[in-house]
């Protein structure tokens, strides 16, 4: 990725690792050492982090291109130069919003709550016989009425947005590994921490039939994103793919669909007031997929395109916690993953870096 001199210039400046603590929303943060503090904040946008930034040549795959985040997100990459494969439950509706795209953008079909239909949509990025540059986990569902749902015996909300992107990336690492610099961004979301059980993830019972509720159920989900994310950037330490997960803001989009008339009127009229817009909202997917000085971070977790910690007690770092989800999430799906080469994902762990031009 190259980078214009007003963006060097504006990287050179924020460089310097700050200790710094923010408390926007109540919830005490703190910028992560080593990692350099970015020029752009919670107003940025998509096209501002991007600006300069030149992606030709290079291949994102975009989950959930059809609405929100993820169609800007689409959009901007495209319109750096990235050819984009931009996925739907629909494979119409992918066409419909990669034909507004300024760029190169293909469709395809993907739903997450089914591993054959993740199978098929990662043949179809298989078949453009490329290295994939950024894989942006991005699709994601909200469920409305505290109605629980199980596909296979599992709760819905950990179905689609984990389970089903855990499948996604295992079928498309070989083609990361064969990039320059391989990027997972997996958009996960505050709920993480301000809505997931007490326990963290119930690998006990993943049916949630001992306490529902919505916000509990997508809070979990969004918890095995950032774990999944995290656990992958250990795994994957020395192949040169990056793993990193972030909370995008609050911004109204239709993830809000499944709600009901009057909490939506609520959650869009919070979001309007303080929310942020979408190119807003896309801000930090395209900064923590393209941006120069992420080339080697790995295993963080962003907000407003800014590494954070949570300060007070989360299951956000918990290590433990990140290997059982990837053992379960293996087991859940085995019939799925492809035997990856490296050939069993603990034995990445340790590899020293590929001599990328040999591949
Ligand atoms: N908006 C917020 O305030 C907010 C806050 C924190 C985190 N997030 C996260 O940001 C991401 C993007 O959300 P958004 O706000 O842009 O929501 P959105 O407008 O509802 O977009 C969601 C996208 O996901 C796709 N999708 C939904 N269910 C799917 C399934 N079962 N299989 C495959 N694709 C599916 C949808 O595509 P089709 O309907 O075309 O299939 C749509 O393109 C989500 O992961 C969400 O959890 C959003």
């Amino acid at each position: 990725m190259t980078v214009s001199r007003r963006q060097f210039l504006g990287y050179a400046g924020a460089a310097v690792t700050v200790s710094q603590v923010a408390a926007c929303d109540g919830v005490e943060k703190v910028a992560v050492e080593g990692i350099p503090s970015s020029p752009f904040n919670r107003d940025s946008t998509a096209e501002e982090v991007t600006e300069g930034i030149d992606l030709s040549g290079k291949l994102a795959v975009v989950s959930g291109c059809t609405s929100g985040i993820g169609f800007e997100t689409m959009r901007v990459l495209a319109k750096r130069g990235a050819h984009v494969v931009g996925t739907s439950r629909s494979l119409e509706k992918a066409r419909a919003a990669c034909s507004k795209v300024d760029g190169q953008a293909t469709p395809a079909k993907l739903e997450l709550s089914d591993f054959e239909s993740v199978v098929a949509c990662a043949e179809t990025v298989r078949s453009l016989s490329m290295p994939i540059d950024m894989l942006v986990c991005n699709a994601g569902y909200r469920g409305g009425g505290n109605q629980r749902q199980l596909i296979n015996g599992v709760e819905k909300h950990f179905v689609v947005n984990h389970l089903g992107h855990f499948v996604l990336v295992n079928r498309l690492l070989d083609r990361l590994f064969l990039s320059e610099q391989g990027r997972i961004v997996v958009v996960a979301s505050r709920a993480a921490y301000r809505g997931a059980p007490s326990v963290g993830i119930d690998f006990d019972d993943l049916g949630m039939s001992r306490a529902y509720s919505d916000s509990a159920a997508y809070g979990q989900s969004k918890l095995a994103n950032v774990l999944f994310s995290l656990r992958l950037a250990e795994l994957l330490r020395g192949t040169g793919i990056t793993s990193n997960s972030l909370h995008p803001g609050v911004i109204n989009t239709d993830i809000d669909r499944n709600l009901n008339p009057v909490t939506r009127f609520g959650f869009g009229l919070l979001t309007r007031i303080a929310g942020k817009t979408i190119p807003q909202g896309a801000a930090t997917n395209c900064y923590v997929a393209t941006s120069p000085a992420l080339d080697a971070v790995s295993g963080h977790y962003f907000e407003d395109c800014n590494a954070i910690t949570i300060a007070e007690p989360s299951h956000m770092h918990d290590m433990a916690m990140a290997a059982k989800l990837m053992q379960i999430s293996e087991e859940l799906t085995a019939d799925y993953l492809l035997e990856q080469e490296p050939q069993d994902w603990s034995e990445v762990e340790n590899v020293s870096p590929p001599n990328k031009e040999d591949s």
